[in-house]
């Protein structure tokens, strides 16, 4: 059963621990851990390896990512020795089949957080059986340690379990999500601690600029293990999100800066805060001014320190985060259109991932939409059966994040921004004439005052109107089936200017197109009335690359095979800047410009006005 006998203090005690939840949880027919092959564990740890990790206290300047060295050595090395990240640090190492359909090498019954070859950065590690790593903490409210394995990722065999590390304070308040509210004047802010409703008060601390402080408190969610639909992510992807609480900042003063902390006030009386931050409130509904607008999908998580996880297929992440920090003071709001994290049920990265884009969604509202890696999985109500969130079926999304839907649930809801009206969609949820979701989406069209806000744009995960994806085009459909057959009435009634879409992972740009006839032969400068709504793939923020059909069509005016995101400038009322940037370079490699005037929108053209009459 056990291989070795040199087992070293923490491992067996775990064990027992582990095969005392093992019989509770089975004692309520529902067993979580039932896949896991207790009798398969494979323990090799040898007397002479060792791995050690230093400092052992991180972040006590309030430092958050940390770096930690490691010194290791084994007495068989090997090339294909590894080194796992875990946390909590009293991980069960006990081998256990592959769990469900997404999960992968190296198959542990605990998911290590990340992981790395032990000759990294040690090249002459399989002869020397000395190494050592540095490796990027972030602070996920538990610590950590580390173990290495032989055996490579298929049969690893644990040889040696690092030092205990941890930072000074693992609840500390975290990776702040900014969000607009239900109105304008609201914005909302969210994020992760280690405090619940029964050791703290959460609150955020807020004023003007330079001006009096109040306080606003939050509320407070959780997710359990049991609120997962199925593997990985209520079994061996599952850990504990932590706490979620969100404040909502209500009558701001447009335009206005505000300074803001997140606080926790803890039941004797301490304090415990976070950094300053600060954002710029939203402008008035039509209010006159220049407003910039970043949108893509699909980006996903890399790790900053070249570490593995599962589910790295990812690279452009880190290009487009980057390119999105430096050009920041350029940004007034951001969405990320579905396939926000891929963490398909490894929980742990919704931590990696808001820790990525915290130098973002600190600063600017951060609007995601739901992709099938957010919400698929079968029999959960969702539109398509696939297993795509590994078991998160939503949930980690609708709590992580907050939008201003109805129904968290129910992933569409309409924002506001100044000049623009958006009406975003959830493609995971159906959306065909009949449903309440086809009704929210023709309401949110019907109720934009087009003088205010003349800049009307449709945001969806799938592509509902036009892609040239290389399925879509196998498919000859050029679109995710039934999209623009159910949806381009609306979009043509309604003079929706473009509509956006992830899911495919590369860009792409249409001529203003209604039922597959391009209504216009400008390229670049579109002027005066509205022919037909211009639709948009920008799936390119970081997910593996897809490969666009070999068949042309005429409706397709730019195409690029690459990382990038897209960028609004709205001037005025008047003139409206489209741009298609790459993540490596942050250069512009596509644009067009929409110049108009009011009665330009309420002029008449292809099925988009009601009949006229003579009568008088
Ligand atoms: C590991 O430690 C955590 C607290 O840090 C505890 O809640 C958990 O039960 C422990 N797990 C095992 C398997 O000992
Ligand atoms: C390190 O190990 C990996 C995985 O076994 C292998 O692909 C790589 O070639 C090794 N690198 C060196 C420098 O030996
Ligand atoms: C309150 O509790 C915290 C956390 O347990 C501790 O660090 C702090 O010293 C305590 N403060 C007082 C005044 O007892
Ligand atoms: C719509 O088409 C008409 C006729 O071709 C053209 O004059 C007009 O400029 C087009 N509108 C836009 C916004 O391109
Ligand atoms: C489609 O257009 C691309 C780019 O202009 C060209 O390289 C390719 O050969 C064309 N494909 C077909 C089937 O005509
Ligand atoms: C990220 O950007 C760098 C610098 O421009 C570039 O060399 C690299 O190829 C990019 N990475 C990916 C995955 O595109
Ligand atoms: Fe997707």
């Amino acid at each position: 059963m056990f291989q070795g006998s040199g087992l070293k203090g923490m491992i067996l005690p775990v064990i027992l621990l582990f095969l005392a939840t093992l019989q509770e949880a089975s004692s309520h027919g529902d067993n979580p851990l039932a896949g896991i092959a207790i009798h398969e564990a494979r323990f090799a740890l040898e007397e002479s390896a060792f791995i050690k990790a230093s400092p052992g206290v991180l972040g006590a300047q309030g430092g958050n990512p940390e770096w930690v060295t490691l010194s290791f050595t084994s007495a068989n090395p090997s090339n294909d020795d590894w080194i796992g990240v875990f946390s909590p640090a009293n991980f069960s190492a006990a081998i256990c089949d592959s769990e469900g359909s997404m999960a992968g090498a190296p198959f542990l019954c605990t998911a290590p957080i990340k992981f790395q070859y032990a000759n990294y950065s040690s090249p002459r590690y399989k002869d020397t059986g000395k190494g050592s790593l540095r490796l990027l903490l972030i602070n996920q409210r538990s610590d950590f340690s580390f173990a290495l394995f032989s055996g490579g990722l298929s049969k690893p065999k644990l040889v040696a379990v690092s030092n205990k590390v941890t930072f000074a304070n693992p609840n500390a308040p975290l990776y702040p999500r900014l969000a607009q509210g239900k109105t304008w004047n609201e914005m909302t802010v969210t994020w992760t601690s280690g405090y619940g409703i029964s050791s703290a008060e959460p609150f955020i601390e807020w004023g003007q600029k330079g001006d009096v402080r109040v306080r606003s408190p939050a509320g407070t969610l959780t997710i359990d293990r049991s609120s997962m639909c199925g593997p990985p992510a209520r079994t061996v992807g599952w850990r504990d999100p932590g706490f979620i609480h969100t404040s909502f900042l209500k009558e701001l003063w447009p335009n206005t800066v505000y300074t803001y902390k997140l606080g926790h006030k803890l039941f004797n009386g301490t304090y415990i805060w976070s950094p300053e931050y600060q954002f710029k409130a939203s402008p008035y509904p039509g209010q006159d001014s220049v407003q910039r607008v970043v949108i893509f999908g699909d980006m996903g998580k890399d790790e900053p320190d070249g570490s593995n996880v599962y589910n790295n297929y990812q690279h452009g992440a880190l290009n487009t985060t980057k390119q999105l920090i430096d050009d920041l003071k350029n940004i007034d709001i951001v969405f990320h259109i579905g396939d926000i994290v891929y963490a398909n049920g490894y929980i742990s990265q919704w931590d990696q991932f808001t820790a990525q884009v915290a130098p973002i969604t600190s600063k600017v509202p951060y609007m995601v939409a739901s992709g099938n890696h957010e919400r698929d999985w079968p029999g959960s109500g969702s539109f398509y059966g696939t297993k795509d969130s590994g078991g998160e079926c939503g949930v980690m999304a609708e709590t992580m994040f907050y939008v201003p839907a109805e129904n968290r649930a129910k992933f569409w809801y309409s924002t506001d921004y100044g000049m623009f009206r958006f009406c975003v969609a959830d493609t995971e949820h159906d959306w065909r004439e009949g449903t309440e979701q086809y009704e929210f989406i023709e309401r949110c069209f019907a109720s934009a005052d087009r003088r205010k806000q003349p800049w009307l744009i449709f945001i969806a995960h799938r592509v509902l109107g036009y892609s040239s994806a290389s399925w879509y085009g196998a498919q000859g459909s050029f679109e995710e089936p039934m999209g623009r057959e159910s949806l381009q009435k609306l979009w043509q009634k309604y003079k929706v200017d473009i509509a956006f879409y992830g899911h495919v992972h590369n860009y792409e740009r249409t001529c203003p197109i209604y039922q597959n006839i391009c209504l216009d032969k400008e390229k670049h400068n579109y002027k005066g009335p509205f022919n037909g709504t211009i639709h948009v793939v920008a799936g390119g923020g970081g997910s593996g690359l897809a490969d666009f059909t070999p068949l042309n069509t005429t409706w397709s005016l730019f195409k690029d095979h690459d990382y990038g995101f897209t960028k609004l400038t709205a001037f005025d009322h008047s003139n409206l800047l489209f741009e298609y940037k790459k993540s490596s370079d942050g250069k512009v490699y596509d644009s067009f410009t929409i110049n108009r005037d009011y009665r330009d929108i309420l002029a008449c053209s292809v099925d988009n006005c009601s009949p006229t009459t003579l009568a008088s």
